[in-house]
């Protein structure tokens, strides 16, 4: 048997590709191995949404080299540098066997085996509806607490910063039936949340509104709580808002990247919405759902963002009081609108960058602190996934509200207990298990995954 090993960067997409290329190597005889020193194949699962994470995977690459020469391992760049950069990567890096797109994964056996005698590059989108969905293999997810459902691939948005639509495509929904078969198969071996993904979940367009899907994964009999992620917020409909009132399954938690709290900004970004407009959704959800948790992504920094650009950003954190905020210097990307008009929009300096983003946090800091403390002696209810990465002695689970929980007791992963909460970091909190409110209805190992990631 051959062993094989994938490292992975960016986005839940990407995680999930990683899981669906296991798949199809395990039916090619290759098993795999948690460190690149024996594997046999390395596979690069590659991210572009920033030039930093571009640049980690081309130091990653570099260090990989040395199993091509001493093993003659196959290495292979699949994702989305590799389905944007495929010639550079080929220019700079001859060790590299073959690039792929994440298209392509279900060819990687055919890919595979031309890799052998000659360089590979399999970057054809299939924009269409008749693109086949891989169908992840429940029995892979047998052990898991929580699994990814793609409900969506690519992205018809125009963000003027965003490499998306150019790395991933058009975007082709997965037909409704698919998505519930799917979630029907992951319950039936012990799985007890689903977080549903696409690049922009609110334009599914699979046979049923994307509400009506949350709804009905939530009736999956054995899942307690349905996720989904990513959200535009210009195509965030009353009735996704209204499915958060009626079905408590689906779980309080909201992630609405705003990416400026500017109007110009925003314009210029191409987001098609205005901050008045983003709050009045907002205030609708936080109706809809008082316990909600809203999260947000943030660039700064945009070409033309002016000081006063920048405060308008800070006042909103301020006023929303996000409960995460994942926030990002702006990062050219090749090929998309902004990068063209960066000249006439007048580019912001590092520095400057820098000194905003840091602001930015610092407040997100703060305002993060304050809402875990506010927990500190309350209960909350948590799905346990088994220990702790830092403390074993200690098990983790998350909230509802989708925050890390650390406590003391000894439910297995897969229960559903109440834990009273007596301390808290920004990032965690800390308590001790009282009542079980459920068991796992299918014994689930706990093992812990190993999954590099570059986008929080
Ligand atoms: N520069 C910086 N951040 C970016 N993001 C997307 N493109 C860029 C870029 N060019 C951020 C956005 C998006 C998140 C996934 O990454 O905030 O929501
Ligand atoms: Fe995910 Fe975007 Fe990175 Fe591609 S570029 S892996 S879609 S975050």
């Amino acid at each position: 048997m051959k062993r094989y090993f994938v490292h992975t960067f960016g986005c839940q997409m990407n995680v999930n590709d990683t899981l669906r290329m296991g798949e199809v190597l395990a039916g090619l005889d290759y098993r795999a191995t948690p460190t690149a020193d024996d594997a046999d194949l390395i596979i690069l699962n590659t991210c572009a949404i920033r030039e930093k994470a571009e640049e980690k995977m081309q130091s990653a690459l570099g260090r990989y080299r040395q199993a091509k020469l001493q093993r003659g391992a196959l290495i292979g760049v699949g994702g989305c540098v590799a389905q944007q950069e495929k010639a550079k990567i080929l220019e700079r890096a001859p060790y590299v066997d073959f690039v792929f797109g994440p298209d392509a994964i279900a060819k990687l056996p055919e890919i595979l085996v031309r890799a052998r005698a000659e360089r590979v590059v399999e970057t054809a989108w299939v924009d269409s509806e008749e693109y086949v969905f891989p169908r992840a293999d429940p029995e892979t997810s047998r052990g898991r607490v929580s699994e990814f459902v793609t409900v969506m691939k690519g992205c018809d948005n125009v963000c003027a910063f965003c490499v998306v639509p150019h790395t991933r495509g058009r975007e082709v929904s997965r037909p409704f039936a698919e998505v519930l078969l799917e979630a029907k198969a992951l319950a039936q071996v012990g799985v007890r949340e689903i977080t549903l993904i696409g690049q922009n979940v609110n334009s599914y367009r699979g046979g049923i509104s994307f509400a009506q899907l949350l709804l009905r994964t939530a009736q999956v009999p054995g899942i307690e709580r349905v996720r989904f992620t990513t959200s535009h917020p210009h195509d965030l409909s009353d009735e996704l808002i209204d499915a958060f009132r009626v079905e408590p399954k689906i779980a309080p938690h909201f992630h609405l990247p705003v990416q400026s709290g500017s109007d110009p900004v925003l314009k210029r970004m191409r987001r098609d919405y205005t901050v008045a407009e983003y709050l009045e959704r907002l205030e609708k959800l936080r109706a809809a759902r008082p316990d909600i948790a809203i999260t947000t992504d943030i660039i700064v920094g945009f070409p033309g963002e002016t000081e006063e650009d920048f405060e308008r950003t800070m006042k909103l954190a301020e006023q929303v009081r996000y409960d995460g905020q994942f926030s990002f210097v702006y990062s050219p990307r090749p090929k998309t609108s902004a990068i063209l008009k960066e000249a006439e929009w007048g580019v912001v300096s590092d520095e400057v960058k820098l000194a905003r983003l840091e602001r930015l946090q610092a407040v997100q800091k703060q305002i993060s602190k304050e809402r875990n403390q506010a927990l500190v002696g309350h209960t909350v209810e948590v799905l346990v996934e088994g220990p702790s990465k830092t403390d074993p002695a200690r098990r983790t689970g998350r909230s509802p509200q989708n925050r890390v929980v650390n406590f003391e007791g000894d439910a297995p992963a897969g229960s559903l207990v109440e834990v009273h909460v007596t301390q808290c970091t920004v990032g965690s909190l800390y308590g001790a298990q009282r009542a079980v409110r459920s068991n796992p209805t299918v014994p689930i190992a706990e093992a812990v995954e190993q999954v590099e990631s570059c986008v929080a």
